[in-house]
Formats: structure tokens, C-alpha cells, sequence
């Protein structure tokens, strides 16, 4: 019998052929925006199942995940990376899936980091006690762990991997530990699912957070890929986050790190630190998304929330020199369009969209 396979991946579009030489001038895409930051998703692999990101009824009953020979090598990735920040990429996020689950990825780190760009990598924190370490002294700058309850049996529930709150807290802690100041904890809501530990959790990194700095984000729920079943009435605007934790523990508007954060800060009045929202969902950031991505098996995406890739694999594996990498890429970015969050309906929610744990999130 075939094997069944869903649409997780999309089918790639290939890069324009020939691509229109790059002239070195600056990269703009049809808005005006430039690129300044690559998220690498290193594999669509997971040890977890968060509901809202890869539900287990779809992934194990019908996901072929890629093969070995299929995913970029770290050699692949160094080398591209390399091009993008000589288009002007100051920020590098390693992704996935879990990342951690890459085999050797401090080696990867190791090879990134000589090129400059801020290096971060955001992970479930699985397995960071035993590889925090090695990731430090690799050069990684920043690390962000996703953590969307502190309720045992909430944070079960969402992960669908019954792993325990205490291990991705030992893992921040190792990370801590390893030099990695300010980690950033990343809390997914979703209504009638953990919005009821909003305030829990502000509660608790306002005091574990002080001293250690580590600062927890609230991200309202997306429509990423189309296997969640998103619904907009599952989405707690970023606006009641706010409000809840608010009244519990006042707060003020902080001005943006630098212009076109992402994710909006909020400090509280009593000098106990900040929140950060962000609401790509009730407040659209496409004006200044300067953001690109490469999927686990060499694809360029230029929106989270595309339904078509460019293949780059073909063309570097068809020994392709640096100028038509670069050509290749400059034609990608100066066609970009994209602006879903903008202009999404209750009809877009529902098109066939690559899956985050495959474009890396
Ligand atoms: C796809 S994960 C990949 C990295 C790693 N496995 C992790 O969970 O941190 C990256 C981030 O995307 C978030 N995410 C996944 N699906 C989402 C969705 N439907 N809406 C909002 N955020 C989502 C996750 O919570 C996580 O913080
Ligand atoms: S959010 Fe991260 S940990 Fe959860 S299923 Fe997706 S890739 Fe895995």
C-alpha cells in the first residue's frame, strides 16, 4: 500500500531560473523591507506534540518525516548563512522542530559563529541540561525556551509527550548556570487550554525572573500549517494578556529594545522586571517583518504562513558558485510580497500552509 502523506511540506516553486543577477546594491523586497534576519529550521523532527503546533492524531498517524540525505548539511547551512549575512542578516535563529534533536549541534553553532550574526536558538528545553553547556562554549549568544504552562497537568496536556514542567525548568536553569543571561520563555495561549495560568506564570518569572532576568513572552495563538484547526475564538489577544496580568501585578508600556521588535514590552510598576507580547494575530507586524527562512531541507520561505518554498538545495547541490546563490536569493527577497497577517480572513486561516515545525518557527 503507498504511504499516506500529507501536505505538511509544500511543493517548492524552485528559485527563479535564470535568476537576474545580483547587482551588490541594496536588498529591498516590493515593500521596501530589508532582510535582516534568518531563522534555519535544522529539523522537522520533535520529541514533543504541542497541540497547537503538531498534533499527534495527524503527525503519527500520516507524517513521513525527512530523510537523512534530504535535510542540508551543516557545511550546506554554513554556506548560505554566510551569503545571507553579506546581504545584511544581523540575527540567526536556529529552529525546527527541536532542534536539540540535531545530532552535533553545538557543531553547527561552532561553524555559525565565526560570521558575526547574533546567534539564538529557540528550544522546548527538553534536553538542555545535558547540551547547555556545549552551546555556550560553542558560541551561541541567546537562548529562548518555550514553556506555555507550570501546571503539571496543563503542560502535559499540551505537549502530548507527557513530559514534565520540572525538566524544562532544570533546563533553564542549566542554561542559567552555562552564562546565558536573560533567557526569553515563550508562553503559546490558547483559550479554554492554559489562558488560566496567564497570571501563574507572570507571577512566577516575576520572581524567579528577578535577579536572573529571564523574561516571559505571551504569543497569541497562530494559524500556522493547516493541521492545528485553528479558530480565531481560540486566540486570546494579547491585549487581555496585558489586562489580566495587570490587574494582578500593574503595568506600563516600555519603549522597544530597537525598532521593529516583534514582541511588545511591558514593565511593571513595582520595578519587577517586563513581559512581552506578542500579536501577530490581532496586531499584524508585516510592515517591518525583515525576516527570511530556510527550511530543514533547503527551501526559502519568505512568510511564516507561506504555502510555497524556493528550492535552493537543487542549485547548491548542482554546484552552484556563490554568485548564483546570491542571485538566486536577491530575486526571492526583491519579489516578496507577503503580508498574510495583514490581510488574513476566516477563508485564509483555512488555506494549505507549510507547517511551522518544518519552516522552523
Ligand atoms: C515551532 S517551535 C520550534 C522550536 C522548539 N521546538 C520550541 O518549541 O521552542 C518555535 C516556537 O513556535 C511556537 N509555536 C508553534 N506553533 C505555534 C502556533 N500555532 N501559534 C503560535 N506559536 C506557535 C512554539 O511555542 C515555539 O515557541
Ligand atoms: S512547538 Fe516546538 S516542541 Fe512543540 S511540537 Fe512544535 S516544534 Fe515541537
Amino acid at each position: 500500500m503507498p504511504e499516506k502523506v500529507i501536505p505538511i511540506r509544500s511543493s517548492s516553486g524552485g528559485v527563479p531560473q535564470p535568476a537576474p543577477p545580483y547587482d551588490g546594491g541594496p536588498l529591498a523586497d516590493t515593500l521596501g523591507r530589508p532582510m535582516r534576519d534568518l531563522r534555519i529550521s535544522v529539523t522537522d523532527r520533535c520529541n514533543f506534540r504541542c497541540v497547537y503546533c503538531m498534533p499527534r492524531e495527524v503527525f503519527d498517524a500520516n507524517y513521513r518525516f525527512l530523510p537523512h540525505e534530504a535535510i542540508l548539511s551543516f557545511e550546506e547551512m554554513t554556506r548560505l548563512a554566510g551569503i545571507f549575512v553579506g546581504f545584511g542578516v544581523k540575527k540567526i535563529r536556529l529552529t525546527g522542530g527541536e532542534p536539540l534533536l540535531r545530532k552535533d549541534l553545538p557543531k553547527l553553532v561552532a561553524m555559525l559563529a565565526p560570521l558575526g550574526a547574533d546567534l539564538t536558538l529557540t528550544t522546548n528545553g527538553s534536553t538542555l541540561v545535558k547540551h547547555a553547556r556545549a552551546l555556550k562554549d560553542a558560541g551561541l549568544d541567546r537562548i529562548t525556551v518555550s514553556l506555555d504552562s507550570l501546571d503539571e497537568a496543563t503542560f502535559r496536556a499540551m505537549n502530548d509527550a507527557d513530559f514534565p514542567v520540572a525538566k524544562v525548568l532544570d533546563g533553564i536553569a542549566a542554561a542559567a548556570d552555562a552564562g546565558f543571561t536573560q533567557v526569553k520563555i515563550n508562553m503559546v495561549v490558547k483559550r479554554g487550554v492554559n489562558d488560566h495560568q496567564v497570571v501563574d506564570a507572570a507571577r512566577y518569572w516575576r520572581e524567579s525572573g528577578r535577579g536572573s532576568g529571564h523574561i516571559l513572552r505571551f504569543i497569541e495563538y497562530m494559524d500556522v500549517g493547516s493541521t492545528n484547526g485553528w479558530r480565531m475564538d481560540e486566540v486570546i489577544p494579547s491585549a487581555e494578556v496585558v489586562r489580566r496580568v495587570s490587574e494582578a501585578f500593574p503595568l506600563e508600556p516600555a519603549e522597544p529594545n530597537y525598532a521593529g521588535e516583534v514582541a511588545e514590552r511591558w514593565r511593571y510598576t513595582d520595578g519587577a522586571g517586563e513581559i512581552g507580547v506578542i500579536s501577530s494575530v490581532t496586531q499584524a507586524f508585516c510592515r517591518d517583518c525583515n525576516r527570511m527562512r530556510l527550511s530543514t531541507e533547503g527551501s526559502l520561505y519568505t512568510c511564516l504562513f507561506a504555502q510555497q518554498g524556493h528550492d535552493l538545495k537543487a542549485l547548491l547541490r548542482g554546484g552552484a558558485g556563490d554568485q548564483d546563490l546570491r542571485d538566486a536569493i536577491a530575486a526571492v527577497w526583491r519579489a516578496r510580497g507577503d503580508r498574510y497577517s495583514e490581510i488574513r480572513t476566516a477563508a485564509t486561516a483555512t488555506l494549505r500552509k507549510v507547517e511551522m515545525s518544518y519552516i522552523g518557527g
